[in-house]
């Protein structure tokens, strides 16, 4: 027993990461350092392709200094700018666009007069540069400088940013993924709040990832866990049930919140339905719901059928796993986030994978021994059916 509480501490202690996560990324932020000893008095972490801007504001004079951090292998480009009059969106957005050819850096000042083949001609933009742009290619990430008057003094401003592939150092355009259709946010250059509908949205998408990720991804697989090996220690009988119960119950009631809102978003989406991912849930809300009722049909141990009700809700139970950590997998994908969620996940289902194979090859052994003493028993005529619940 004393190894497995060791274990439940760390599958706890990896519950904690991923709650982390988010706070960590914030301060990636706010930890940066630029070259030159540049420093700026706020940032934002951008809710897509991990781009952040960092800036400070001269309300003297309505300047910025800015820098846009962005990561890219070295057959990539970067961008970022302002829409002055074309509201949230890359037609008529003035940007500074950072690529590379055979290792040198430069930076490109262009408005986007057209979404499918913008001429990437140098251009004056609409509003003043005082100073800049420069760029810099380092550590896997662009960053572009440059101070810029803010068009018509107005501290909120539409900004983008877009990352996208080079070739033979010339700028390719971007994938059409949600993330790169997303990077645009109205934001506050005075309090570094950033707005906007879409701001809100992705908001609800990461309660809905962070929801579904601790529902399906820990507490379920955690209870799982306890049914299969904390049940082989009779000291832990009927503790174990209840605490299976306590995670499953928990588990689904967080869970059908997060598949709720999940519903609400995809709805809420036009013209973007992510198929497979929203499939995937309905299938896992089905099968837990279908847990749910078995419970309640579960026929006693004596029972014949009680053996056959077992392998039903073991591979319902098993299919639940399986199928929500490929659809955590797929929500990270359309949401992506910083890298820090991804990797927490898979932390944590390693984790969890390693408590289970530890756990397998402590109760292995244990589980025989009583397999026989029950099968002893059995033949011996003084008892039926034994199989555990
Ligand atoms: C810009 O606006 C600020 C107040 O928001 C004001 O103090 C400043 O004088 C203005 N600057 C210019 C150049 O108009
Ligand atoms: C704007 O004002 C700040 C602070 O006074 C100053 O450091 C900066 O050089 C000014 N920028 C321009 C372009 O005048």
């Amino acid at each position: 027993m004393a190894h497995t509480s060791w274990l439940l501490v760390g599958a706890a202690a990896a519950m904690l990461l991923l709650l982390l996560a988010p706070t960590a990324t914030a301060q990636d932020c706010l930890s940066a350092t630029f070259s030159g000893g540049r420093t700026f008095g706020k940032c934002n972490s951008m809710p897509t392709l991990s781009a952040t801007l960092h800036w400070t504001y001269h309300p003297e004079n309505g300047t910025a200094d800015i820098a846009f951090r962005a990561p890219s292998s070295s057959s990539g480009w970067v961008g970022w700018g302002l829409n002055p009059t074309g509201g949230l969106s890359m037609l008529h957005s003035n940007v500074f666009i950072a690529s590379q050819s055979s290792g040198v850096a430069s930076v490109l000042m262009t408005k986007l007069e057209s979404t499918v083949s913008p001429s990437l001609q140098p251009e004056t933009l609409s509003f003043g540069v005082p100073v800049g742009p420069t760029v810099e290619y380092s550590g896997g990430a662009y960053t572009i400088y440059a101070t810029i008057k803010l068009p018509g003094n107005n501290t909120v401003q539409n900004t983008v940013w877009q990352a996208g592939p080079l070739s033979g150092g010339s700028i390719q355009q971007h994938p059409q993924a949600p993330a790169n259709l997303a990077s645009t946010q109205s934001l506050d250059f005075l309090s570094g709040t950033s707005i906007g509908p879409s701001n809100s949205r992705l908001h609800r998408k990461n309660i809905h990832g962070v929801l579904n990720a601790v529902a399906w991804g820990i507490l379920i697989p955690t209870g799982a866990i306890i049914a299969r090996y904390l049940r082989v220690f009779e000291s832990a009988d009927p503790a174990w049930f209840y605490l299976h119960i306590a995670c499953q119950c928990s588990g689904y009631i967080l869970g059908v919140a997060g598949w709720g809102l999940g519903l609400k978003l995809g709805s809420e989406s036009v013209g973007i339905t992510y198929q497979p991912h929203r499939n995937i849930g309905i299938a896992i809300f089905s099968l837990a719901t279908l847990q749910v009722f078995a419970l309640l049909l579960r026929p006693d141990t004596k029972n014949k059928y009680r053996f056959y009700w077992n392998i039903y809700h073991h591979s319902v139970g098993y299919s639940v796993i399986v199928l929500s950590a490929i659809n955590i997998f797929k929500g990270l994908d359309i949401l992506q986030p910083s890298s820090g969620y991804k990797t927490a996940y898979i932390v944590i289902l390693a984790t969890l994978g390693g408590i289970a194979v530890c756990l397998e090859a402590i109760t292995w052994p244990i589980a025989i021994r009583k397999r026989k003493r029950d099968a002893d028993k059995a033949s011996n005529g003084t008892a039926g059916w034994q199989q555990g619940a």
